[in-house]
């Protein structure tokens, strides 16, 4: 049967490190809060004169991983671009990239999943692979939020935690009996959270759809409300991980490693707690990124395959619950 294989992972994370000291310079907050309620050491912004957008960074970490999967940018028969930070309102970053990855005619979607967006955008996948519509894609989770945050103490709680990068996997078609590659996936989302986290404006249902008075009131900056949102990721995500696990014929203890959403640390240790998993099966790197949305699994991903973490056969999870609200998992084992 045809199963969806990741061939390779690329990220590409931008230069310029922001500590939360750096922080202390425009808002009234701390290194040890931030340490101590969200496990973040660092994150990386863009330069401050901007001029990167998500396609940008999506645009480095899919060269990377273009090349270790021996492929041109031709071979791509579909580009899936998940972010909550396109480069312009619209068209879509996946059609900036593809242009940036210099094709003529390639298929290009964007999802707008925020956190879940990887998840998403690896279900979607899937079911292109395997219904033979797509036999190669390139699946991206790419964010430039810093240009979008209220860097004052009035948006300290939201902006402290996020950071600006990109993640890119390749995914490709394998003929196999063997159960490896995406071998079950479990989606969903609850739009009675959706003012839980939002960015209001620009907004369609508004007319005009930004205006100064709204810019005033900060209605353009993200708003959180985080001690929901934190409620409902430790609920949610043991238990969507269990029902994925089971799609799959498989239990907790089949699991070689999770990569779960790095939104917060405490969040992860809560997961990893009622899943009741040793340290080294959940892998997390938020220390030094921040929470980089749709960025985070790849990017996770990305640094466990460098680091030869991840060996044949083995049982990985991927999982999330952002904005929306959204959350998921995909099981998937390594070939
Ligand atoms: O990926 C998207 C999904 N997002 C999430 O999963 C985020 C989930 N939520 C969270 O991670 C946490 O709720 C936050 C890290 C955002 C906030 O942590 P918290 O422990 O829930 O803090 P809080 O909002 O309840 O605020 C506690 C106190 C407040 O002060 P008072 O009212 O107790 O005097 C806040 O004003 O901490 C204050 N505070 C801060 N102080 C210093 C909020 N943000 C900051 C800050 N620095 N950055």
């Amino acid at each position: 049967m045809i199963r969806t294989i990741i061939k390779s992972t690329g990220r590409y994370l931008p230069e310029r490190v922001v500590t939360n000291e750096d922080l202390t310079q425009w808002m009234d907050t701390s290194d040890e809060w931030i340490r101590q309620r969200t496990g973040i050491e660092e994150r990386r912004w863009i330069p401050e004169e901007g001029d990167v957008g998500a396609s940008d960074l999506g645009l480095e970490a899919s060269k990377i991983a273009l090349k270790r999967a021996g492929w041109t940018a031709d071979d791509i028969d579909l580009i899936i671009f998940a972010t909550l930070s396109p480069d312009i309102f619209f068209p879509g970053s996946g059609c900036l990239l593809q242009y940036k990855l210099g094709l003529n005619s390639t298929p290009a979607l964007d999802i707008r999943q925020q956190c879940t967006g990887f998840l998403y955008g690896l279900e979607i996948s899937d079911a292109y692979i395997r219904s033979g519509i797509a036999k190669r894609i390139l699946l991206v989770g790419s964010e430039v939020h810093s240009t979008g945050l209220d860097i004052s103490t009035e948006g300290r709680d939201v902006t402290v935690i996020f950071g600006d990068g990109a993640g890119a996997v390749c995914l490709e078609a394998m003929e196999t009996d063997e159960p490896v590659g995406v071998l079950a996936s479990s989606l969903h989302a609850q739009g009675k959270y959706a003012e839980s986290l939002m960015v209001e404006l620009p907004a369609s249902r508004l007319n005009p759809r930004i205006t100064e008075d709204g810019m005033k009131d900060r209605r353009h900056y993200p708003k959180m409300d985080g001690s929901r949102i934190f409620k409902l990721a430790v609920k949610r995500l043991p238990e969507v991980t269990i029902e994925a696990l089971e799609k799959a014929g498989l239990s907790v203890n089949d699991i070689d490693m999770i990569f779960p959403h790095q939104a917060n640390l405490r969040i992860n240790q809560f997961y990893q707690k009622a899943l009741d998993l040793p340290d080294e099966k959940m892998f997390n790197n938020i220390q030094r990124y921040g929470n980089t949305t749709a960025g985070t699994i790849p990017i996770s991903l990305d640094e466990a395959m460098e680091q030869n973490l991840l060996k044949k056969n083995a049982t990985l999870v991927f999982s999330g619950l952002g904005a929306g609200v959204t959350w998921g998992a995909v099981i998937y084992r390594m070939p």
